[in-house]
């Protein structure tokens, strides 16, 4: 049985996530999506709300379970028995990011290995701050995220 934990703030999920968790899906037996609560960015969703959003958009991903992450993910993956960290690389932008973090996740725990997958090029360009955004100045979400992320932006953004 090989795990993989997919770690990331997910504020909001977008398409992108979701392409990411597909394809991951083809390469592991269980993956544990693992919402980091991130206070110091300032999440425009809660914890909690992104933990029911992922759950809901998960819900047909047998191999799925969706948790909120305490503490390092590299002492996270250790606790659960896991072989590997996913992260998705959309352009040469991430890469000092993400090179940075898997070393370090790496000296923190030589057992998991952390896999890049690449999106779909549809997705190259997407992040959760660019969704913000344009949801912000009042433009279409939904090539950029599922319906019921865009429904629960827009009932945010109205005060709800
Ligand atoms: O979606 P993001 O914001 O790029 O994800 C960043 C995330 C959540 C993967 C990173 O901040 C993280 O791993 N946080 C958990 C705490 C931790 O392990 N920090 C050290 C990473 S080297």
């Amino acid at each position: 049985m090989r795990l993989a934990i997919y770690p990331g703030t997910f504020d909001p999920p977008t398409r992108g996530h979701l392409d990411i968790l597909d394809r991951a899906c083809k390469l592991f037996d269980r993956l544990i999506v693992a919402i980091a609560e991130n206070p110091q960015k300032a999440p425009f969703f809660s914890a909690k709300e992104r933990l029911n959003l992922l759950q809901a958009l998960t819900r047909e991903m047998e191999k799925v379970e969706v948790e909120i992450l305490k503490g390092l993910v590299a002492n996270y993956a250790q606790r659960k028995g896991a072989v590997a960290i996913i992260r998705g690389m959309r352009a040469v932008s991430d890469f000092e990011y993400e090179f940075q973090m898997a070393l370090a996740n790496r000296h923190l725990n030589p057992q998991v290995e952390t896999v890049f997958l690449m999106p779909s090029e549809n997705y190259t360009f997407l992040n959760s701050t660019l969704v913000k955004n344009i949801a912000e100045l009042g433009g279409e979400l939904n090539p950029f995220v599922p319906p019921l992320v865009a429904e629960l932006i827009h009932k945010k953004l109205k005060g709800g």
